[in-house]
Parts: structure tokens; C-alpha cells; sequence
């Protein structure tokens, strides 16, 4: 008998052929309709594993429900929509996908720096409306220099990096602020300078979030960190939704107490703040850092290397929880 899994959403028709040469395989191809509460634990009540994406919510609840489940395999690098504890308790082993979306998610970062910064989003706009009625004019649609200008990065992990190599070819200076410094290589490498949280939003043109998502993180940036940055300041967020106080960004926008947001991740999406559309200084998309069909590939087959080692009994090459492992080898 094959092992069940569910699939939470529609991927690519390959990747669900490959996963039923091994598994028998519950899949949301044609409908593609969310799961959650009731539905998701019906669906997963006679699982063994499930290939998920960050959204879906996997907390002690649904865990709870699920009395056959052995591993829930996130197709994301992030897994804030798991509850670790709760799956270790249960020896339900959990998995990510780091490092093969990190340069698809550092080139979307730039496009919100440059978006955001040199008001790309705002011109298109502008343009469609029938605006661009009277010719060249010395002041339209001023932005924000992006080359020589100062970078500060918040969260110096494998994103954060490959955002500041990137920032090398716009000859821009590049701060940073991690929990753990850096390596002396890396910040020589990069010529990166860890700075404390506030400096860095004080002296940064640009501040990029690249942090993962904890409770620790939530409203990292609220009004009073707002306060701190440059009114000629462009605030980027590429990484999750709830590490910007959103309603504090609308009031800081609105009030041009900074120039510009790039946002890819909002708090409580899909559904956001309505504040920001009214707000023409935002650059705003919808959570496709790692959207590229190459990536997205890599990810689905990470993912499924995870899954496929975890329902043979074996230790998954992208274990979150090592706390669940033990337990099941005990
Ligand atoms: C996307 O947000 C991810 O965590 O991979």
C-alpha cells in the first residue's frame, strides 16, 4: 500500500505525476480552493504526509486532527504556518526549502527597490490613466537614487546576502543589522558593516527586510522605528507580513514622513490594509518573491525529496524540528 498524502493546492502536473510513481496522492488540481479548519482536517484525517505551501495553516488544531500524520513539507523557505511544537509532540517531522529560492528572491527584493524607489509602479500607472498629455517635463515622477546610495539590511541570512552582492553593482554603501553578526569574510566579501537596528534605520536610504517571521519579529518595524528613517527613505519588505506594523506604514506613507514602501508581503494577506491602495508611494505585489517557474520547480522537488524521505523512515535533508525526529527513533 502506498503511503497517502494530501497536496493543499494546484502545482505543476509533473510534479503530481512524480508524486504518484510513490504516493496515493489527494490533490487540489482542479479547484485550487484553499484548505482550512473543517475541510483541512477531513482531508487530512487519513493522511500520512502533506506538501504545503506557507499559507496553509498547520496549527495543534489541525495537527490534532490528523492521527496518521508523519510529515508536513512546506513548499517555502518560511514556515511561520506551522506550529513546530505542536507537530513535535507528535513526532510529525516539518520541512522548508532554503537556499533554491534565495537569488529569485533577492532579484524580486531589487525590483521592489528600484519600483519603489524610482517610482516604476506610480509612472506605469500614470501613464495608463492618459496623464502624459503635455511632453518631457524637468520634474516628473522624481524618485530616489538608487547607485551610490546607502543599503541597510535587516536579516543577514542567505537572502540578505545575495540582495547585498547585488547592491555591489550599484556601488552602494551596505549596512546590517542580524541577531548574530555576520562572519568577518562575509561582511569583507559583501563590505557590509553591522550596525545596531537603529543606526541603521537612521543612515539607510534603502532598509530591506530578509528576516524570517517569529514572534520576536512581529512589528519590528512599527511607528516609532518609522519615525527613525529619512523622509527620502524607501522601506522594502520581500520577507513576511506582521514584521511591518502595516497601519503605522499607511500613517508614515500618507504623511511622507518616508518616501516609499515596496511591499511583496502584507499583514493578514490576502487581505491587507485598503490604506495602501489609496496610497501612490507604495509598490505593491502579491507575494510572488519566489515566483519564477524554475524556482517554484526546485522548491516543489525539494519539498517532495523531504516528504519522500520522511515517509521511508529516513531523516529529510531540510528538517525543521529535530526534536520530532528524535522522538520517532525513540
Ligand atoms: C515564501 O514566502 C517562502 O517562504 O518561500
Amino acid at each position: 500500500m502506498k503511503p497517502k498524502i494530501l497536496v493543499t493546492r494546484a502545482t505543476f502536473d509533473d510534479v503530481i505525476g512524480k508524486l504518484r510513481e510513490r504516493f496515493e496522492v489527494d490533490d487540489n488540481q482542479k479547484d485550487d480552493t484553499p484548505l482550512v479548519g473543517e475541510e483541512m482536517k477531513r482531508r487530512l484525517a487519513d493522511k500520512d504526509g502533506v506538501l504545503s505551501t506557507g499559507s496553509d495553516r498547520f496549527d495543534a488544531a489541525i495537527v490534532e486532527a490528523a492521527p496518521r500524520l508523519k510529515a508536513v513539507c512546506n513548499v517555502a523557505v518560511g514556515y511561520n504556518n506551522i506550529d513546530l511544537a505542536a507537530c513535535s509532540e507528535r513526532g510529525i517531522l516539518a520541512t522548508n526549502t532554503p537556499e533554491v529560492l534565495d537569488d529569485t528572491t533577492a532579484d524580486t527584493t531589487w525590483a521592489l527597490i528600484m519600483a519603489a524607489g524610482r517610482r516604476i509602479t506610480e509612472a506605469e500607472r500614470w501613464l495608463r490613466a492618459g496623464n502624459w498629455i503635455q511632453g518631457w517635463k524637468y520634474d516628473r515622477l522624481l524618485g530616489q537614487d538608487v547607485h551610490h546610495a546607502t543599503l541597510g539590511i535587516i536579516g543577514m541570512g542567505r537572502i540578505g546576502q545575495a540582495i547585498a552582492r547585488r547592491a555591489k553593482g550599484f556601488s552602494m554603501r551596505i549596512l546590517y543589522h542580524n541577531r548574530t553578526r555576520a562572519t568577518k569574510a562575509v561582511e569583507k566579501e559583501l563590505s557590509a558593516k553591522y550596525v545596531s537596528l537603529a543606526k541603521l534605520l537612521k543612515e539607510s536610504d534603502f532598509v530591506s527586510l530578509n528576516l524570517p517571521y517569529s514572534k520576536e519579529a512581529h512589528h519590528l518595524i512599527g511607528a516609532k522605528e518609522l519615525a527613525l528613517m529619512k523622509p527620502t527613505a524607501v522601506l522594502v519588505n520581500a520577507a513576511r507580513g506582521g514584521i511591518v506594523d502595516d497601519a503605522a506604514l499607511v500613517q508614515a506613507l500618507k504623511e511622507k514622513r518616508i518616501a516609499a514602501a515596496g511591499l511583496d508581503v502584507f499583514e493578514g494577506e490576502p487581505k491587507f490594509n485598503p490604506g495602501l491602495l489609496e496610497l501612490d508611494n507604495a509598490a505593491l505585489i502579491p507575494h510572488i518573491g519566489s515566483a519564477t517557474r524554475a524556482t517554484r520547480m526546485k522548491m516543489n522537488l525539494l519539498a517532495v525529496k523531504n516528504l519522500a524521505a520522511a515517509l521511508a523512515g529516513k531523516r529529510p535533508p531540510n528538517l525543521l524540528n529535530p526534536e520530532a525526529w528524535a522522538k520517532r527513533r525513540r
